[in-house]
């Protein structure tokens, strides 16, 4: 699928003020700094589309964009940025929580995750959570660009082990380093099946 437009759309603080439902809609989600407003931009060919950061905690809302005039990106706040207070954590939680199960228009949450780490138990825990709320997901490791192919193919090989530690099948997985635009063939590709297209 080629991209013709991105255009951002709205900023949500609940799910119900986001926009209507009629258009499919995929969420891009994951740790704080993880690069998930960069990734919507590769996805869009575009610098500034959203709004990127080096401090993590940039993305505070549900912000909406949409692509070629057809579907929805969500990019979603990050979680588990240690400098935020329980309370707004909590407030966190709700607020995504709250989104993703109401969400009715929602095709796939990406779950981004750094390759340069193992997964965080946060970051398996939320994938537990979409797993048990059966809300379709897919993997996402980002910053490939940093990683040497050995050591990227070892994180890979761990995160599907301990994926199937409590999963009988792997969720999709894509390899991306929004740098070199890795990846974004196949997430885009993938969109357009899910839309049954
Ligand atoms: P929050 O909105 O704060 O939750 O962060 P985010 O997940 O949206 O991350 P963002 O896209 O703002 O990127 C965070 C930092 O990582 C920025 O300094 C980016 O330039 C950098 N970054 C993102 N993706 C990549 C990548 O693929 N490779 C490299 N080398 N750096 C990246
Ligand atoms: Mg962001």
């Amino acid at each position: 699928m080629d991209i013709r437009s991105s255009e951002f759309v709205t900023s949500s603080t609940h799910w119900e003020q986001c926009p209507e439902t009629h258009k499919p809609e995929f969420a891009f989600i994951g740790r704080s700094n993880v690069g998930k407003s960069s990734l919507i931009n590769m996805l869009a060919s575009r610098k500034n589309l959203a709004k990127t950061s080096s401090t993590p905690g940039k993305t505070q809302t549900i912000n909406h964009f949409l692509f070629n005039k057809q579907w929805y990106v969500a990019d979603l706040p990050g979680y588990g940025y240690a400098s935020v207070s329980k309370t707004s954590r909590y407030e966190w939680g709700k607020m995504i929580e709250q989104y993703l199960i109401n969400r009715t228009n929602l095709y796939c949450t990406f779950v981004l995750i750094d390759a340069r780490l193992p997964p965080q138990p946060i970051d398996l825990d939320f994938i537990t959570w979409l797993g048990n709320q059966q809300l379709p997901l897919a993997i996402v490791l980002t910053k490939t660009d940093k990683l040497k192919q050995t050591d990227l193919a070892k994180s890979i090989a761990h995160i599907e082990a301990q994926l199937l530690q409590s999963w009988a099948e792997l969720p999709p997985l894509f390899i991306t380093s929004s740098v070199k635009k890795t990846g974004q063939k196949e997430i885009l590709h993938f969109i357009t099946h899910a839309m049954g297209k």
